[in-house]
């Protein structure tokens, strides 16, 4: 039996992709595949139309929101975002190292970044502090990283719930997305790549509040341009075709376990599972503060970067794969996106189990 960790591209609900294998000769009684039908076909419409729909009704996106389905990745919309929506100034939680990438992406642009608070200092072990003095008027938006990848911590909507109601927010929901309920009203902006809850990598979901599209500057390059693809329904050029088929798949088979209310009850009793067991190890240490701590890249170390090191290569040749941390910060991390399964979970701590034994 083979169990994938991966940060992402990442594991997919089984039953997508038996569905996907039974279908790829003959989609939908066309007599060809999804690999071969046109983004300008009738079959391909309803497909777009019914990714949008699901996804609207999984995270509940209110109406005066629209919806973008694109490519580029959470990389090309730390570009395109502030092309889109910044105008000046922006403000920045320094919360891990895709933070500080989103940050960088953007002062490329000339947008002046301010980092209000960062956890840099402390490995990231910790969220960084929330503005609560600075006045929300001097930035177009706070830059927020929901869940953390790397560095395994995450701002859950409680976390931001903290936040004045006045600061306007743009969210990377790159790991999360789908995963833990957000409350989609209080953002101005939401952007993910797919390749982690979603669909294969090649897809980046975006979900925008529809009066900023007015704003938009001309000069922004057209695949860039979020108001002219909004505008053209995600079909300004050939869009990423079997990855919307996938997340299309995997939004209906979500609704149909009880949508993220539900996953996001077990993906809590999985990441339980495992972090009580490493709380309680006498080997490996959980490092993040428990209140921050991320349900869906659970971080983990010895202590040794030699043993995690050997530990994720004994782990793979248990069937345990992709337990190394990331290649910038090493030790161990397990991913436990939504279609993470329990025996998963068992296997993974039975292993460190028994390494804890020896
Ligand atoms: C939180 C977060 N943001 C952005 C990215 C970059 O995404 P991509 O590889 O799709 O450009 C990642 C990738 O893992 C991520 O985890």
């Amino acid at each position: 039996m083979v169990y994938n960790f991966s940060a992402g591209p990442a594991v997919l609900p089984k039953p997508v992709l038996e569905r996907v294998q039974k279908e790829l000769l003959n989609f939908n009684d066309t007599g060809m595949s999804i690999l071969e039908i046109s983004h300008r076909s009738p079959e391909f419409d309803a497909i777009m139309a019914s990714a949008e729909q699901n996804l609207r009704t999984l995270m509940a996106i209110p109406d005066d929101y629209s919806v973008l389905f694109t490519q580029g990745g959470g990389s090309l919309a730390f570009s395109s975002v502030p092309m889109n929506f910044a105008h000046h100034k922006i403000a920045l939680l320094d919360s891990g190292q895709w933070a500080k990438k989103a940050g960088k992406a953007a002062q490329k642009m000339g947008i002046t970044v301010d980092t209000l608070s960062s956890t840099a200092s402390q490995q990231y072990h910790t969220l960084p502090n929330l503005p609560v003095k600075i006045p929300a008027d001097d930035y177009d938006y706070l830059h927020v990283t929901t869940n953390n990848t790397i560095e395994g911590l995450a701002f859950h909507q409680s976390d931001i719930d903290q936040l004045p109601k006045e600061w306007h927010l743009v969210a990377d929901m790159s790991s999360n997305i789908l995963a833990e309920p957000y409350d989609v009203s209080r953002y101005d902006v939401i952007f993910a790549g797919a390749q982690k809850n979603i669909a294969p990598a090649g897809l980046t979901i975006g979900i925008v509040k529809t009066a900023l599209l007015d704003r938009v500057p001309d000069n922004v390059p057209e695949m860039m341009d979020w108001q002219l693809q909004i505008s053209k329904n995600s079909m300004y050029n050939t869009p990423p075709v079997f990855d919307i088929y996938v997340a299309n798949l995997v939004f209906e088979h979500l609704i149909a376990q009880g949508g993220v209310t539900a996953i996001y009850k077990h993906n809590q009793e999985q990441a339980a599972r495992l972090y009580d067991y490493l709380d309680a190890s006498t080997c490996f240490t959980a490092p993040v503060t428990k209140k921050n701590r991320s349900f869906t890249n659970i971080v983990f170390t010895t202590g040794d970067e030699t043993k995690d090191q050997k530990i994720a290569v004994e782990a793979t040749h248990a069937g345990l794969y992709y337990l190394g941390g990331h290649r910038s910060v090493g030790g161990l991390r397990a991913s436990l996106y939504n279609a993470q399964t329990d025996d998963a979970i068992t296997a993974l701590i039975k292993f460190l189990q028994r390494y804890e034994g020896k």
